[in-house]
């Protein structure tokens, strides 16, 4: 008899990695258009610490009864599929689930999702890396949306937080779209982003046509801009006031199957910088998220279940 029950990480009043906990919730079958993924392995991303932390429950953005479940990225194999569904049972597929204010999440062993928000992961790939794909990926991809198609002459794009996960997809994704990019990061990514390809700063002046604000540098990010030019930033909400007749957005990721299925074959093919720092079981999240909120680390923790 299978079991009627599984693991996932949550919180329950959060205040950072000493309140997560590990419990068992009731297993969910998958509706019409859903399947059921037994999830193997789960990345680490700065919006679960935030989560832990109870950021996001004190911009009131959560509304969780008794708990509130943690990660957004997954990849693991179809155990079951829903009416409707063509996904055979022991596919290996990657997803994104978007949002936060939920019970549980990608923190978990299994997870059921609508069948259009997830990818088969090609060939080659291992699961751990294909997590560590569909939120930033799709982010970066995203953000490519909000800046628009640059011209001749309004194609030099700066990305704030090159080595970090959004922007170390970003950095070959907007050159393929026609920017001329340059990555700033600090002094010890410099290899990092000139291997993807890009020019490499450590300091940024203002006059840049664009702005892809992945270190979150907000109105700092903006000032980088010239007048009259596109910031993107990662905040939705919490954009910088507009100036200077700059266009202001920030991206707010959603599941995107048949995308996913396109930047999980470019990570597979080695053009996406898929980065894995360690591997860490679901049992030791609390330390994963110690580690990421040291700061520096290169790769994402990727929980295994
Ligand atoms: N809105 C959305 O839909 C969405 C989706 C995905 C991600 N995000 C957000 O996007 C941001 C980036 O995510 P990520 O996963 O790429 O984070 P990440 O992997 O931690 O990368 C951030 C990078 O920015 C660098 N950085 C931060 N402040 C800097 C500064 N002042 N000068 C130079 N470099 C700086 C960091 O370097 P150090 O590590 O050395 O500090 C790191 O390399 C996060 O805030 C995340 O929450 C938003």
């Amino acid at each position: 008899m299978s079991k009627s029950t599984f693991r996932t990480a949550i919180v329950r009043t959060p205040s950072g990695p000493e309140s997560i906990e590990v419990i068992d919730v009731p297993v969910v079958e998958p509706g019409p258009g859903e399947v059921l993924v037994r999830i193997a392995a789960a990345s680490v991303n700065p919006v679960d610490l935030g989560v832990a932390e109870g950021f996001f429950h004190g911009m009131g953005l959560i509304n969780q009864p008794e708990h509130t479940g943690l990660g957004w990225d997954f990849a693991g194999t179809v155990a079951a599929s829903g009416p409707g569904v063509e996904l055979a049972v022991g596919t290996e597929v990657a997803g994104l689930v978007a949002g936060f204010d939920r019970d549980f999440s990608t923190y978990a062993e299994q997870i059921v999702v609508p069948a259009t928000d997830v990818a088969v992961v090609p060939d080659g790939l291992d699961l751990v890396v294909a997590a560590t794909v569909p939120l930033n990926g799709l982010t970066a991809a995203q953000i490519l949306d909000l800046l628009g198609e640059p011209s001749p002459d309004d194609n030099r794009l700066l990305v704030t937080g090159a080595a970090g996960a959004v922007g170390g997809y970003l950095l070959p994704l907007a050159q393929d779209r026609g920017w001329r990019v340059t990555g700033l990061a600090r002094a010890e990514d410099e290899e990092f982003v000139r291997g993807l390809g890009a020019d490499f700063a450590e300091h940024a002046e203002p006059g840049w046509d664009a702005v892809a604000d992945a270190a979150k540098l907000q109105e700092r990010g903006l000032a980088f801009v010239r007048d009259g030019g596109t910031f993107v930033g990662v905040q939705p909400g919490a954009e910088p006031p507009a100036e200077r007749g700059i266009s202001v957005t920030a991206v707010a990721v959603h599941a995107d199957g048949p995308r996913l299925g396109e930047l999980l074959a470019r990570a597979a093919s080695g053009e996406l910088p898929a980065r894995v720092h360690a591997t860490v079981p679901l049992d030791r999240v609390a330390d994963a998220h110690r580690a990421v909120a040291k700061g520096g680390v290169r790769g994402r923790y990727v929980l295994t279940m």
